[in-house]
């Protein structure tokens, strides 16, 4: 029941489901926004009209996307792929949750994560890996709420806005 737990309570309003791929735009720009102002994506390039549907449908092919829709619009999006492309690794999958900004605090990204997390057990695979910029307080605490465990930080792997970036791994066994 989802109205027992707290954070669902909160995010009442949203309704997560499977993305399709006419949530492209929206899912493109909540990405973009990400990438111009923070440090939770490591890089400057936005994606293209052209480029966020590819990015999509690549997702929608393997049913590893999810996204939060408030009042008909598209609040957030989460997605689980390939943690690193190598066969030996085909049972670890990574995470990205992604809530607009106004939106953040609700309980939108806690929805969004338990459908991924739910559907990646159902999907049959061992551990869910989140890579975390080591500052971003707010998705350390998200991944904990869900039972990650900090794997470890690797210092200054990446670089953005002119300085070095710290690598939390956070690790979920799903099976
Ligand atoms: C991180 C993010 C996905 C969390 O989604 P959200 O909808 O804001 O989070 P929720 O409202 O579901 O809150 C989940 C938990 O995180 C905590 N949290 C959320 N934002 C926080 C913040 N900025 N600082 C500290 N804790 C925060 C909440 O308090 C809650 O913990 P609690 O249950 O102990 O109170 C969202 O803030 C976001 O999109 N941030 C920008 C992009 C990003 O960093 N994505 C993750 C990349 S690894």
């Amino acid at each position: 029941m989802l109205d027992m737990n707290p954070i669902y309570e909160r995010s009442r309003t949203a309704i997560v489901r499977p993305a399709r791929s006419g949530d492209g735009e929206a899912v493109r720009a909540i990405r973009n926004h990400a990438v111009e102002h923070s440090t939770a994506l490591w890089t400057h390039a936005v994606q293209s009209p052209a480029q966020g549907t590819a990015w999509l449908a690549a997702h929608l092919e393997r049913g590893s996307a999810f996204v939060a829709e408030v009042g008909g619009e598209v609040a957030g999006f989460a997605v689980y792929g390939p943690w690193r492309e190598l066969d030996g690794y085909r049972h670890t999958v990574e995470d990205s949750v992604y809530v607009s900004e106004d939106r953040q605090g609700l309980g939108i990204g806690s929805a969004l994560l338990a459908a991924l997390i739910a559907s990646a057990r159902e999907a049959g695979h061992h551990v869910m890996i989140a890579g975390i910029e080591a500052g971003n307080s707010g998705s350390i605490r998200l991944h904990e709420r869900f039972g990650f465990h900090h794997a470890g930080t690797v210092r200054e792997v990446g670089t953005k806005f002119g300085r070095w970036l710290d690598l939390t791994i956070m690790r979920l066994p799903l099976s």
